[in-house]
């Protein structure tokens, strides 16, 4: 199943029969998707189905599981990004990525933003690099609250501020892309709404990936859902009509809650 909609650019990203392997084991059996910059874009899925190791593969996040092999091809602006000339560390800024998990640097907060604006020479002194830190944070939404406690420690904040702290961290490099793998899965309900609001803010200025086992919250956030079962992507369309009106059993089995 290949999907192409009419989008008034061009997809951001594009795969076509990505499948992926750990060992000889299949985790992803030939999967093709059009990721626009234009919506959010949902993967959902029982537990199993290969989601996370889909998303990985879109920054090559992969690479770091030495069993793991994908075959197929995945484009970022129409670049392969697992040709041998791709940068993967220039290719990991402008893919970021969301863990489940807030994973802050154990280090300030100032320094969690600053630190990959730096490393990619971003900023050309001190008060570029503050500006960057605060428009990343402002963004974020969480500069209101931080913005005078920028050099104590990122792990000191609360789980849905450290989330929020990934987040600038991510934007503050200028993504083009953000993959998010159950970002709200680790915070409380009021958390989960500014995090899903903020993606909503984010819309359309960075093309957005995200995993999630609450169906509420693809209906809440994304535009496109792509529903995956036993590593195949069974289904793809329109949020509203994947959760009303799907074609696939499997698709109907899941969101009524028959498995999961
Ligand atoms: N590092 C790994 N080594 C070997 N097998 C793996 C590895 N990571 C995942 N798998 C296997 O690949 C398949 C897909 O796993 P994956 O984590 O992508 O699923 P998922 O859809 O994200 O599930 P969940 O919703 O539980 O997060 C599973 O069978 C899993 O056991
Ligand atoms: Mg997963």
């Amino acid at each position: 199943m290949v999907i192409q909609e009419k989008l008034s650019t061009e997809p951001k990203m594009r795969t076509r029969d990505v499948s992926i392997f750990y060992g000889d084991k299949k985790a992803v059996d030939s999967v093709s998707i059009d990721i626009p910059t234009e919506f959010v874009t949902a993967f959902i899925g029982p537990s199993g189905c290969g989601k996370s190791t889909f998303l990985r593969a879109l920054n090559r996040m992969n690479d770091t599981i030495a069993s793991a092999r994908v075959d197929g091809r995945i484009e970022l602006d129409g670049e392969d990004i697992y040709h041998s000339s791709m940068d993967v560390v220039q290719l990991r800024a402008r893919v970021g990525m969301v863990f489940q998990k807030p994973n802050p640097f154990p280090k300030s907060i100032f320094e969690n933003v600053a630190y990959g604006p730096r490393i990619h020479g971003l900023a050309e002194g001190r008060t570029e690099l503050q500006e960057i830190v605060e428009k990343s944070l402002r963004r974020a939404g969480l500069w209101e609250e931080v913005k005078d406690r920028l050099e104590e420690s990122g792990t000191a904040l609360s789980g849905g501020q450290q989330q929020r702290l990934c987040i600038a961290r991510a934007i503050a490099v200028q993504p083009e892309v953000i993959l998010m793998d159950e970002p709200c899965s680790a915070l409380d309900p009021i958390a989960t709404a500014k995090i899903e609001e903020l993606i909503d803010e984010l819309r359309g200025r960075y093309a957005i990936v995200i995993v999630t086992h609450s169906m509420q919250q693809a209906a809440r956030v994304s535009q496109r859902t792509a529903f995956f079962h036993l590593g195949r992507m069974v289904e793809y369309g329109h949020t509203s009509d994947i959760f009303t009106n799907p074609t696939e059993e499997r698709t109907k089995d899941y969101i009524t809650g028959r498995y999961g």
